[in-house]
């Protein structure tokens, strides 16, 4: 049977959750915190973790799919993530390839998957899905460089959020897909993702790693998760990482 741990403090639920993963700990296991001092985003970022107001959390899974299938567990989760808040909350999420949860234009939680390279000895190989939510926070506690970009559950639904039950309802919903895609596959999930793609038939840039920017008809991800965006001449780019915004005034 899986565990929770919680922490009134820590400084990375993912980083924790690792290290309980090398040892062994069960799939379906988490880390749970009030707060991070350390949270990580994607792309080296940070993830601002102010104290009892947002879902800061990482799974621990062992899922029984090939390794080269793992950069599918980050869009599984977007939808297990987006299907449990709108279940608990009613409301409409969107999701933003690759790891985004978006309420009404802005940000509103993020994901970030870590896997373990090598399978640790005498154990499975194993996922680490760290989820962060922005659920109880006010406009102002926001850093200055997403202010005006993210929201909160309490600023679109004016309630106070329970966050524990929140995190419940996306275990409980994340264990479940994941053992769809183990049996059925990933073509169900995609549909099911591209119901709630917030880019899809968008023109979008995609902002490259080496500082290139290229510019096209967002398509939506592949059957193998990778992002397709048609550029003015028709030809299709598959991307694998990095950041894809909507062109302004869409
Ligand atoms: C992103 O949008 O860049 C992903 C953000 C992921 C943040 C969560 S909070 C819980 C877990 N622990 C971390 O250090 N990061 C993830």
């Amino acid at each position: 049977m899986y565990k929770t741990f919680v922490f009134t403090a820590i400084d990375s639920t993912n980083r924790a959750a690792f290290q309980l993963a090398q040892q062994g700990i069960e799939h379906g296991s988490a880390v749970l915190a009030e707060m991070q001092t350390n949270g990580r985003g994607r792309l080296d970022r940070s993830w601002h973790s102010p104290p009892k107001t947002g879902l800061y959390c990482s799974i621990v899974i062992r899922p029984d799919i090939p390794v080269s299938e793992y950069p599918k567990i980050t869009l599984v989760a977007g939808l297990s993530v987006a299907n449990a808040i709108d279940e608990v909350c009613g409301c409409t999420t969107s999701v933003k390839w690759p790891n985004d949860i978006f309420l009404n234009g802005k940000k509103l939680g993020g994901i970030l998957t870590e896997a373990s390279p090598v399978a640790p000895e005498n154990f499975s190989p194993f996922a680490v899905v760290g989820i962060g939510v922005n659920i109880n926070n006010h406009s102002e506690e926001f850093p200055l460089d997403v202010a005006g970009r993210a929201t909160s559950l309490l600023l679109e639904n004016g309630r106070t959020n329970d966050i524990r039950a929140i995190f419940e309802a996306i275990r409980a919903g994340f264990l479940v897909d994941i053992s769809r895609l183990e049996r059925e596959g990933f073509g169900e999930i995609l549909a099911d993702w591209r119901k709630r793609d917030m880019l899809q038939g968008k023109v979008v840039r995609w902002l490259k790693q080496d500082g290139g920017i290229l510019c096209g008809k967002c398509l939506g991800p592949d059957p193998e998760g990778l992002l397709v965006i048609e550029d003015a001449f028709g030809h299709h780019h598959q991307i694998v990482s990095g950041d894809v915004l909507l062109q302004v005034g869409q």
